[in-house]
């Protein structure tokens, strides 16, 4: 630990030296069990030989040059991109807070566009977008907020997987977009009901607002398809993803489709890094090993047996008050804060997360065998149970 680090993380007291698959080694030579991704990011698992020798190779060619300049890996990852989303463009840039700012951006300017005053987004309680000023503004916990004033302004909120909440504000002239996580990660793994994003894009098209989808964190698989929105018959106007796209090499990515696409020109955006060809070389070999080996389909039949398996192990439990989850996205509420579970957890060489204090959050490698989900059932119902004995 260093004293010269700003103080942002109450960090764990555990140095990792070196990953494979679904686990990591610290300096101590012990292996842990890695149910996080490194919070959703190494869907792959660590140091995926292809997705390294990807970036070893293009590292060797040219990290480098600048948006100022033609980058054939960033036109080939936004092609890929679109293919897989329907969507029309793509703007690169290097973390989700940053694919979010995009968005928001294209909604303040397609609303000044239109001669709206106080372009207006509507955004969730209890969501997240991220710590930059703007998206801090539009994240849905008080405690983001606290600190910070005055926010970013422009937003309405609403209660997430509120429909008649949203349709209530349609004769509001502000406003010009929804934003939207299609399940809410960091504010316990909630899952609206089903229909919700198809009757989001229903009220978008009748009000002319744009539907923006915040896929940062259940995009590229997550939850068993290549975006959440799949899972229902409907295209966002805006998506914006990051995390899993590099697995472990900072990428960000904001689509647009239709007349979102049109919103922003040269001098209203940009970035140094994003879309390098590095960070790009990386996005491609992710999109690549995860079409070749079919882990998506996988990951939609793995997540409902891991979910269904914590269910039956937890069935007669008091205690555990919901299990929920899609794909590889889990999150167990129980009726009490249990954020120390994380450090048992660690103690007993399982890597888990607890998010609002009271839901542990599972976001486990693709890669991850049976027998290693055998471990993750075993150790953390065992963990759990104990807790709430
Ligand atoms: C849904 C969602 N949006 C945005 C972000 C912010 O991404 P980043 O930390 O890369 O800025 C996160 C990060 O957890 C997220 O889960």
């Amino acid at each position: 630990m260093s004293a010269h680090l700003m103080n942002t993380y109450a960090r764990l007291p555990v140095t990792f030296e070196k990953g494979s698959g679904a686990t990591l080694q610290d300096i101590n030579g012990k292996t842990y069990l890695d149910a996080l991704s490194g919070i959703a990011v190494c869907s792959l698992g660590h140091s995926h030989p292809a997705i390294s020798d990807a970036i070893c190779l293009q590292s060797k060619t040219l990290m480098h040059t600048s948006n100022l300049y033609q980058i054939p890996n960033q036109t080939e990852l936004a092609n890929k991109l679109i293919q897989l989303s329907s969507m029309e463009r793509v703007f690169f840039c290097n973390s989700g807070a940053e694919a979010n700012e995009t968005a928001l951006k294209i909604a303040k300017k397609y609303g000044n566009q239109q001669n709206i005053t106080n372009p207006t987004v509507i955004v969730m309680e209890n969501s997240f977008h991220g710590r930059t000023m703007a998206t801090l503004s539009a994240t849905g916990n008080p405690k983001v907020h606290e600190g910070f004033t005055p926010l970013v302004d422009g937003f309405i909120r609403v209660p997430f997987d509120d429909v008649d909440a949203i349709q209530a504000l349609s004769n509001n002239p502000s406003i010009v977009a929804i934003l939207v996580e299609p399940i809410q990660g960091e504010g316990g793994v909630h899952i609206p009901q089903a229909g919700y994003l198809t009757a989001l894009r229903k009220i978008c098209d009748t009000n002319n607002w744009l539907l923006m989808l915040d896929e940062i964190q259940t995009g590229m698989g997550r939850t068993g398809e290549w975006f959440a929105f799949q899972h229902e018959s409907i295209v966002p106007d805006v998506l914006t993803l990051a995390k899993a796209l590099g697995n472990g090499m900072p990428i960000g990515a904001c689509l647009t489709k239709s007349k979102a696409s049109e919103v922003l020109v040269p001098g209203n955006h940009g970035t140094t890094f994003g879309g390098n060809p590095l960070a790009c070389a990386a996005g491609l070999a992710v999109i690549n090993v995860l079409e070749s080996n079919h882990y998506i389909p996988a990951i939609a039949n793995k997540g409902s047996t891991l979910l269904k398996r914590f269910k039956e192990a937890l069935a007669k439990q008091t205690g555990v008050l919901d299990i929920r989850g899609k794909g590889y996205m889990i999150g167990i509420k129980l009726d009490r804060p249990c954020g120390g579970l994380v450090a048992t957890a660690l103690e007993q060489q399982l890597l888990i997360n607890v998010t609002r204090n009271d839901t542990i959050r599972l976001l486990p490698t693709f890669v991850m065998s049976s027998e290693q989900t055998d471990e993750l059932v075993t150790k953390l119902t065992n963990i759990i149970k104990h807790f709430l004995k």
